[in-house]
């Protein structure tokens, strides 16, 4: 069993989730609302080490009234630990996961990371050289998340995508255009060989939000 994941995204209209330097600042303020409420029905966020690391996200409910047991489960996906001891995703807003793969057990500097980062989190230990996606979504599904925002950034959509472990798909496009060929897009990764091999998705609804566009697909 895992749970019904939905991937949550703001882009520009050219596919930019960050600008070639890192800023994400894409969402306006109805968005940015509409994912806090988003985030208030959920059990759980994912996102991946990169995004803590780029943009120190606290994953909590905090645009719209809510109190502090509305914030879901936090869940890094942290392949060696490296999540710093002082990020906001640590706080004592919510409850936090890290998984990390074996690889972290075998390296005496991301064991003593995730000794440290043991006081302050649970670590969830699966896969050999990256976390094992499957095996994570099982630990969550039997931790009670049975809803779970996927929040990026675009290496691990793409994981999660060829894993098929994407329930739905929900993005904001943004009326900007940034370009550059190193700024990160919804989904990076390996990618797929061919268009045949792609998912393939139905578009179940579509708004207008102040000056952003939001499209929600299933994943078919
Ligand atoms: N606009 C938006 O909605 C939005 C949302 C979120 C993020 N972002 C942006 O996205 C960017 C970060 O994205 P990113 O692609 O660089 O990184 P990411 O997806 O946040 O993190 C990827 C990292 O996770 C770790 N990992 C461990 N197991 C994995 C697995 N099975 N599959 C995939 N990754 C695994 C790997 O790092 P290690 O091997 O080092 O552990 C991998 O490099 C930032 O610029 C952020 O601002 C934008």
């Amino acid at each position: 069993m895992k749970p019904h994941v939905i991937l949550n995204a703001a882009m520009t209209l050219d596919g930019k989730i960050a600008t070639k330097t890192g800023n994400s600042q894409i969402s306006g303020k109805k968005d940015l609302e509409r994912v806090h409420k988003l985030r208030k029905e959920v059990d759980g966020i994912m996102v991946g080490i990169n995004t803590v690391l780029t943009d120190d996200p606290r994953l909590t409910i905090h645009k719209i009234d809510s109190n502090k047991s509305d914030n879901p489960i936090r869940i890094v996906v942290d392949n060696q630990g490296r999540t710093p001891l002082n990020s906001r995703i640590l706080n004592d807003d919510a409850e936090t996961i890290i998984a990390v793969s074996n690889y972290a057990k075998n390296q005496d500097i991301s064991l003593e990371r995730c000794e440290k980062l043991n006081k302050l989190a649970d670590i969830f230990y699966s896969g050999e050289n990256s976390v094992h996606l499957k095996e994570l979504m099982k630990h969550l599904y039997s931790k009670n998340i049975k809803t779970l925002m996927l929040e990026g950034g675009s290496t691990l959509n793409f994981s999660m995508i060829k894993e098929q472990l994407i329930d739905e798909i929900r993005v904001c496009v943004a009326p900007m255009i940034v370009g550059g060929k190193n700024a990160k897009t919804l989904v990076d990764g390996e990618g797929f060989n061919l268009m045949k091999d792609g998912i393939k998705l139905e578009l179940k609804n579509r708004y207008q939000l102040g000056k952003d566009l939001i499209l929600e697909y299933d994943v078919l």
